[in-house]
């Protein structure tokens, strides 16, 4: 498994970046937003898969590490760029942890919410993967 980083064009000016995000240049259609923020330090977030929800993940302010899990395979990111997102695939388990003061996490996602989407057990994340 390869973590997926998406490079976000933005546009640098003396008076403060720029940075856009377009659903013509993004893998999936947006249909939700939602954002982490006053994360105490030390908690974790996540512990889950999404069965078919796809997510672009941005570190809109400070910093925080995305551990990402098909199953077999376990990868680390730190994000820490508001440049540089990550896409998690469904069928993805992940976690958010280590998250700095002050920072934002800014999800985009395929689909609004659905709780029948989600996979909170481990167990069961790795027999549907197997
Ligand atoms: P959850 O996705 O488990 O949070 P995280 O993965 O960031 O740790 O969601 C936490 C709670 O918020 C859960 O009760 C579901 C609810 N929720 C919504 O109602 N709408 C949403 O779009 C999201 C992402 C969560």
């Amino acid at each position: 498994m390869e973590i997926k980083w998406i490079d976000i064009p933005s546009i640098n000016d003396p008076r403060g970046n720029l940075a856009v995000l377009e659903n013509s240049k993004l893998p999936f259609k947006v249909k939700r937003v939602y954002y982490l923020y006053d994360v105490p330090s030390g908690s974790k977030r996540g512990g889950h898969a999404h069965r078919n929800l796809l997510q672009l993940i941005v570190p809109l302010s400070g910093s925080f590490e995305l551990v990402l899990k098909d199953g077999s395979d376990e990868k680390i990111a730190l994000l820490n760029n508001p440049t540089r997102g990550v896409l998690i695939p469904n069928m993805t388990w992940r976690e958010l942890r280590n998250f700095s003061a002050g920072a934002v996490c800014l999800v985009l996602a395929s689909d609004e919410y659905k709780e029948s989407d989600y996979i909170r057990k481990w167990d069961e994340f790795v027999n549907l993967s197997a």
